[in-house]
Formats: C-alpha cells, sequence, structure tokens
C-alpha cells in the first residue's frame, strides 16, 4: 500500500457527522430551523437550466455584488465553498508543517482539523470556569510565536463573545500572526470587526450563508482580508471550488435580507425564552449570543440525547469530548420546535440533574479533534 503523508497517518479517522436527519427536527447543527426566504428557492428553480449547468462558474459580477453587501472592496474578499472551504485555504497559503495554530478550547473543530493535515501543531488555551477566554493567557501563548490564530465570535459551542477591547490588544501584540475572526453566528449577535480590515493587515474575518441564510447544503462563505493577504489566499485557491447555483442562491438571498433580520430576531426571542425555562428548571446554561445554547444536563446527556432522537428530536451530545460529559447544545429555531422540545425535556425531567453544586461546569475544559464539524 502507498502510504499517504505522516500529517494524514497521525489524524483520527473521519467520523462523519450523523445522517438521515431530513423530516426530523434538526437541534444538533445550529442550522436554519425554518428555511430560506421562500422566494430564493422560487429564483433558484426558474434561474436553473441545461446551458447554466453547462458553463463554468464565473465569479467577477457576484464578487462585485456581494463585496457591496458586505460593504468591502472586491479585492478584499474571496468566495469559498462554504467557511469549512475558507479554513482550508487559510492553510494552505499560510501553514507550513509543525507551524502553530493558537486555538481556545473548546471551539468549533475545522480549525484544527485542516491544520493538522497540513502537518501543524496545536496550542489551546481553555476557558475559564465562567466561560471567559483568558486573555492574558492567549497574549502570553501568542508570544511563542504562533502562525495563526482562529477565533469564532460568537464560538461554538460556548455561544459566548470575545470584547472588542480584546480582539484589538490580540490584533495589536500579535502582526505577525494571521487571527482569523469566524462570524459564523454574526446574525444572531450582531457583533463584527469586518471593518477592521482595513486596519489591520493580520486579521481575516470570515461569514457564511449556511447558518442565518439558510442555504448550509448550498456552500458558500465569504472570506475578507486585506488585499495582499487576500491575494495570497486567492493564489494557492481551487479556482472553481464555488459553484454557480450557491453564488446565485446567496445573491437572491441578500435581495431578501428583512426576511432573514426578522428570523434571525426570532431566534433571538426564543433563546430568551428557552433560558428562562432553563433558569425556572434549575438547569445550568452558558449565556449565549448565537442561534444556540449549551446546557448541563448531566452524566445522562447521552441516554437523553437518544430519547429526543426517538421523538425525531436531534440534538448535539457533547460527552465524547472527556471534558464536556453531560453538556447538550441545542440549536434555537422556531417558536413550536421550542415547543415541542420543552415539552419533551419535561417528559425526561427524571434523566436531568436538576439544581446542581455552584459550580456546575467544573469539568469544562478542552476540545480533542474528533472529526465531527458542526
Ligand atoms: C463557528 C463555525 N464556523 C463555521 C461553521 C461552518 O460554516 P460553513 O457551513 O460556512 O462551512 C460552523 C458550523 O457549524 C461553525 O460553528
Amino acid at each position: 500500500m502507498i502510504r499517504p503523508r505522516k500529517a494524514v497517518e497521525r489524524l483520527k479517522k473521519y467520523r462523519p457527522p450523523q445522517e438521515g436527519r431530513g423530516g426530523k427536527m434538526r437541534l444538533d447543527f445550529n442550522e436554519n430551523t425554518v428555511g430560506c426566504p421562500p422566494e430564493v428557492v422560487r429564483a433558484l428553480r426558474r434561474a436553473l437550466n441545461p446551458e447554466m449547468l453547462t458553463r463554468y462558474p464565473e465569479y467577477d459580477e457576484s464578487r462585485e455584488i456581494l463585496s457591496r453587501y458586505f460593504g468591502v472592496d472586491p479585492g478584499q474578499m474571496l468566495l469559498a465553498n462554504g467557511t469549512d472551504d475558507a479554513i482550508k485555504m487559510i492553510c494552505d497559503s499560510f501553514v507550513d508543517p509543525d507551524d502553530t495554530l493558537l486555538l481556545p478550547a473548546p471551539t468549533f473543530p475545522v480549525y484544527e482539523f485542516f491544520h493538522s493535515v497540513a502537518g501543524g501543531q496545536v496550542i489551546r488555551v481553555r476557558y475559564d470556569q465562567n466561560f471567559h477566554l483568558p486573555v492574558e493567557e492567549l497574549l502570553a501563548a501568542l508570544k511563542k510565536g504562533v502562525r495563526w490564530m482562529a477565533i469564532a465570535n460568537p464560538n461554538n459551542p460556548t455561544g459566548t463573545v470575545i470584547a472588542q477591547p480584546d480582539l484589538k490588544t490580540l490584533l495589536e501584540a500579535a502582526p505577525n500572526t494571521l487571527i482569523l475572526v469566524d462570524e459564523a453566528y454574526y446574525d444572531f449577535s450582531g457583533e463584527t470587526v469586518l471593518p477592521w480590515i482595513g486596519k489591520y493587515p493580520n486579521l481575516v474575518v470570515t461569514r457564511t450563508f449556511s447558518k442565518a441564510f439558510g442555504l448550509a447544503a448550498l456552500r458558500l462563505g465569504c472570506m475578507f482580508a486585506h488585499p495582499e493577504v487576500a491575494e495570497a489566499l486567492h493564489r494557492a485557491q481551487n479556482p472553481f471550488a464555488v459553484n454557480s447555483l450557491a453564488l446565485l442562491g446567496a445573491q437572491f438571498a441578500i435581495q431578501h435580507e428583512d426576511y432573514v433580520r426578522k428570523l434571525a430576531e426570532n431566534v433571538r426571542t426564543n433563546r430568551a425564552r428557552f433560558c428562562e425555562w432553563l433558569d425556572h428548571m434549575g438547569i445550568p446554561y452558558v449565556p449565549s449570543r448565537a442561534n444556540f445554547v449549551l446546557t448541563r444536563v448531566g452524566e445522562r446527556a447521552p441516554e437523553i440525547a437518544r430519547c429526543l432522537r426517538d421523538k425525531k428530536i436531534l440534538v448535539r451530545d457533547w460527552s465524547y469530548d472527556p471534558h464536556l460529559k453531560g453538556y447538550l447544545r441545542f440549536t434555537i429555531g422556531s417558536t413550536a420546535q421550542l415547543r415541542s422540545l420543552v415539552k419533551e425535556l419535561e417528559s425526561l425531567q427524571h434523566l436531568i440533574e436538576l439544581h446542581q453544586s455552584p459550580k456546575p461546569w467544573g469539568n469544562m475544559a478542552s476540545f480533542d479533534q474528533t472529526g465531527w464539524f458542526a
């Protein structure tokens, strides 16, 4: 057998995300659980014809339209096959074997995944027990010569945000470290550092059409950076990574931004309702700025997730991570979905550890790469 690269041999076997999710209540992947603006589906149907499918994708016009939407110059923006692809692009252009990636832990595992494929090393700084990111520790780690750092803001799975003054401190402390601020959940948090790309040449920002816009299947992400960094990212990019339908879908979707804003507002309202219910029940949770909430339901978390699955409600069990035993993450969707979820959770009360000790987050900590990507 021909052996793969050493970095690939070292990777853990890929565990694909759960399949067969169609037709169930999908509260497990932080998707838009309601749907994209219906007009986007109609417009895509109208645009779909054999002639358009025969042509390789063309990017200039879409880049123009989307960069205008995001308020940047076309030269500061790259199109990617989802944020995942944008992360891979960073590794392809900037990571040599043994380069270091600095990560908060726990966080979205794809940063570590592509960095490991490139043969890099990882330094992790854990959230403290109150789910604050220890900025002093990050600053100390940056001094060790870090090639790049990734911060999901809001973070997945915690839903927490890093304060903008702290981000500024990090960007200014490490001008030679590329700092990715992944704003996949921006539409729910409303916080962005996108306007900073003109000021900080070491800053890269990503946005996605997979979450609030409800187009996860099409795969479209946008990456923003200083033009010279953007040019370096573009140089190593797969030339036709983004498909024509994704571009069309996004262009139609931004014409119906009001629908998306309303949907995000609804999610925020339901998130607050869910947290009120958790408070009332005495189930600890992390205050979230995203479209999901991380809770600690106790040692029987896997069983609770299984019971919910039997009722066709999918939620994300983090117990496979030794530091997140007992944690479930719930995506927040419509009011009707929330009602069903709460009803089922109430019927599973006997499995939930309620009114726990004042330190419910005692074992909160790191993350190990597992191959689960959402
Ligand atoms: C923080 C974060 N970034 C990016 C993604 C994936 O985005 P995309 O669908 O654009 O690849 C996710 C998906 O769960 C995520 O949680």
